[in-house]
């Protein structure tokens, strides 16, 4: 972004200047004596230019260092089913039908680095930051619409299983079903994964959903718990394994170029938002938790109703600017939203921001993509890179503490009654009691159309058939709670590998090898 304010000099619009505004007239050579040199250290161009250059990278985020973002709106449709959504929530920007909140969106893949391929078997994050009237909130999804694990603690051993291996640098899908086959929870999330729901066509075109349960808080202060469901206007389109690695060959940065070309050429992609809403409280007429982000809560039981759609239609100007350095996290809720119990949900509320004061700065919401588009009055001072202070208009300056009758800042009003749900117990380590791993997972299973089935089981077997045996037992131990079929299926398909591998040559000789040898004989 261009600071256009206080530009004194009468300089030509397309002059070379560095960072301290003073013009460059020669930027092909570096300082030297004589034209062979050595250099000599007082170059400040050269030292300036180097030196911002060393730094042009921040770390990668941990997970979902690839993505594409894009700018637009959320509109409001201002009901819920036949009823005022008030009855529901009173966030301010669901209330009213056609009422407009700006949006920034960044979809991304999970696992690898920031350059990698965008054809790979992964979830894909789809995170919304709303840049609304009562500040900002970040709704940050997926576009499964579950989670592999219930429990926030074993998120970094999740996350080591699945990408590279710390010796070889290289992703190992023995490493991944070691981990997976021990946790059980994760049948479901697996059955998913590697359907063609594993490998989303691009990002125009598949769902997000919020994953965790939420709540929403009406004028009363009654909460109420929910689930939040993106589904794209566009259609949803899947891609099989064999489509992908064609895909990949050519192109594997179609997801970003599908979203910027899409919205460049005035063909803006649309999502409408979709709520589940159940009352809050353990729900014991269900056979799960509806606080357990593994589990779906089926359309039959509790129906998705239609509360706004959101249009993409601005580029960033800037990638570095805007998708490398926003911010989302579980945290940024308005009045009217809130938190649930959901352990998952409250561990990834510390981890987000904690993550973003080391990846972009104690000040990243200073930033413009990061920053609430209303006042925003702190008492809060300096830090690394803060550029301006976030004073009230009338404040006075030399009062940066709270309470003051010098002329500080004063708490806001309660916008209204403040939702104040009761808890106890004893404080332990343990497992919730509906954990029932199994049910959803062959739930799934059967639901799948003959198609996703038949991938899924291939996806599985050449996958597993490279693992260790104990691991494959397990698996296939899992799939058989699940549903008997699924399990007999992946066992059939893992033994019958093994005969044609047995068959085909002695075990180590693979076709990539044979093509490696034939490729090193024609270069010789
Ligand atoms: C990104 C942690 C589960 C969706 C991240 C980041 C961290 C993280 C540290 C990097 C953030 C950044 O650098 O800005 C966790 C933890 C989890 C968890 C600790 C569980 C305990 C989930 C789940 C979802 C999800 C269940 C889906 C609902 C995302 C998305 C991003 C992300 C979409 C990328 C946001 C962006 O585009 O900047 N997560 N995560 N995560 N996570 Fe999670």
């Amino acid at each position: 972004m261009v600071n256009e304010e206080n530009v004194i000099g009468n300089e030509r619009e397309d002059e070379l200047t560095n960072r301290q505004g003073h013009p460059v007239t020669n930027n092909q050579h570096v300082r030297t004596v004589g034209n062979r040199g050595p250099t000599t250290l007082e170059n400040y161009d050269f030292l300036e230019k180097i030196s911002h250059f060393d730094r042009e990278r921040i770390p990668e985020r941990v997970v979902h260092a690839r993505g594409a973002g894009a700018h637009g709106y959320f509109e409001a449709y201002g009901t819920f089913g036949e009823e005022p959504i008030s009855n529901y929530t009173r966030a301010k920007l669901f209330q009213e039908k056609g009422k407009r909140t700006p949006v920034f969106v960044r979809f991304s893949t999970v696992i690898h680095g920031g350059h990698s391929p965008e054809t790979l078997r992964d979830p894909r994050g789809f995170a919304t930051k709303f840049y609304t009237e009562d500040g900002n909130w970040d709704l940050v999804g997926n576009n499964l619409k579950i989670f592999f694990i219930r429990d926030p603690l074993k998120f970094p051993d999740l996350v080591h299983a699945f990408k590279p291996d710390p010796v070889t640098n290289v992703q190992d899908i023995e490493r991944i079903f070691d981990f997976v086959s021990h946790s059980p929870e994760a049948t479901h999330m697996v059955t998913f994964l590697f359907s063609p729901w594993g490998i989303p066509a691009n990002y125009r075109m598949m769902q997000g959903s919020g994953v965790n349960t939420y709540k929403w808080v009406n004028s009363e202060g009654e909460g109420f718990l929910v689930k939040y469901h993106w589904e794209p206007k566009q259609g949803i389109r899947n891609l099989t394994q064999e489509e992908a690695e064609v895909l990949q060959a050519k192109n594997f940065n179609h997801a970003t170029l599908d979203l910027y070309d899409s919205i460049e050429n005035g063909d803006y992609p649309e999502w409408e938002l979709f709520v589940q809403v159940l009352p809050d409280g353990e729900n014991p007429q269900l056979d799960y938790d509806p606080l357990d982000p593994t589990k779906l809560w089926y359309k039959e039981d509790v129906p998705w109703q239609p509360v706004g759609r959101m249009v993409l239609d601005r580029n960033p100007e800037d990638y570095y600017n805007e998708v490398e350095q926003v911010a989302f996290g579980t945290g940024v809720l308005v009045d009217g939203l809130d938190f649930s119990d959901d352990k998952l949900l409250q561990g990834r509320t510390f981890s987000y921001s904690d993550t973003q004061r080391y990846r972009v700065g104690a000040n990243y919401l200073q930033l413009p993509i990061n920053a609430p588009k209303k006042r925003v009055a702190t008492n809060q001072r300096g830090g690394q890179m803060e550029y301006h202070v976030d004073r009230g208009e009338h404040q006075n300056p030399h009062v940066n503490y709270e309470p003051s009758t010098l002329g500080g800042l004063d708490e806001a009003e309660n916008p209204g009654v403040e939702h104040t749900p009761y808890v106890e117990g004893n404080v332990k380590r343990e497992s919730i009691d509906r954990t029932n791993d199994f049910a959803q997972a062959g739930e799934t299973y059967r639901r799948f159309t003959d198609f996703e089935r038949d991938e899924l089981i291939k996806n599985l077997v050449n996958n597993l058939s490279t693992c260790d045996e104990r691991i494959q037992q397990q698996m296939i131990e899992n799939f058989t709670k699940a549903d008997p079929e699924y399990g007999r299926r992946v066992k059939e398909g893992i033994a019958q590998m093994n005969n044609d591998m047995n068959s085909s040559g002695p075990i180590g000789t693979t076709k990539t090898d044979e093509a490696v040898q034939q490729a090193e004989e024609m270069s010789h």
